[in-house]
């Protein structure tokens, strides 16, 4: 297959809720900025960018987006809820990315997710996502939802530190993104509909099949200490749960996370 353009007209054509509001953008700063001064008030709505040039990752890591290879997609939504019952959405989108990816290919390995949020194969990073919030009230909660996934991006394109793959390097294919995009976006609004409605329990069990840290030696970093042990899990909140030599288990809102090995 030869690499195509992002197209709107073909993945409305492959969308059964093909009334979305969806732009397409040759190049933008960063896809979360071009959602955050949006006209149109009503959401959900969708970008996507042949290219940024100021993406942006978690931790304030610049985000590698060269020009027609990866996904770079901003969806906004609002959800029926206050601020603090969000702090595990970063851990459903991952979850919608990886269902996306498996409805579009089937590949050798399981993709899995590198709480909170990135997802994995093949102990290397395929994509991940970076959440900001536009607006909140009470029961009323309205977020910005970046994504990135690897797609045709080869590792000569390569400055980027951790170690990273790409869907057409795992399968040897140019993949089509127009056909991806579509099932991003539905498999995004299939769990977000669900998460605005339900809860983070909902999901449980389909993260536990996918948790990359899972009894894993771990070392965990946040602004203040160094925390090493062994992962065990999520709890309800999408905290993430490390059991510490002396056998007690300590929960983990935030910080940045490393296999040791
Ligand atoms: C991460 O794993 O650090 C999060 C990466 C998120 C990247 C996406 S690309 C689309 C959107 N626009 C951005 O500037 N960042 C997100």
């Amino acid at each position: 297959m030869k690499k195509s353009n992002l197209n709107a007209q073909i993945i409305h054509s492959f969308l059964k809720n093909s009334s979305i509001q969806l732009d397409i953008l040759n190049e933008v700063t960063s896809t979360n900025d071009y959602l955050k001064n949006y006209s149109i008030k009503k959401d959900p709505v969708i970008c996507i960018a042949e290219t940024q040039t100021k993406g942006r990752g978690r931790m304030g890591r610049a985000w590698h987006s060269p020009f027609g290879e990866n996904i770079y997609l901003s969806l906004r939504y609002s959800f029926q809820k206050n601020l603090n019952q969000l702090s595990s959405l970063s851990l459903v989108v991952a979850l919608a990315m990886c269902k996306a990816i498996e409805t579009y290919i089937q590949l050798k390995h399981p993709l899995l997710i590198k709480w909170p949020n990135d997802v994995m194969i093949n102990q290397k990073k395929l994509g991940g996502n970076l959440i900001e919030v536009l607006h909140h009230s009470h029961n009323f909660c309205q977020v910005i939802i970046g994504i990135g996934i690897n797609v045709n991006m080869t590792q000569d394109q390569n400055t980027i530190s951790q170690p990273w793959t790409s869907l057409s390097e795992l399968t040897h294919k140019v993949q089509d993104r127009n056909s991806l995009c579509a099932k991003l976006i539905e498999q995004l609004l299939n769990y977000l509909e669900k998460f605005n409605k339900k809860n983070l329990k909902n999901f449980l069990e389909e993260w536990n099949k996918r948790d990359y840290l899972k009894n894993q030696p771990i070392r965990l970093s946040s602004d203040h200490a160094i925390f090493e042990g062994v992962g065990d899990g999520i709890n309800d909140l999408g905290q993430l749960i490390l059991k510490m030599k002396n056998g007690e288990k300590k929960a983990f809102s935030a910080g940045e996370v490393r296999i040791l090995k």
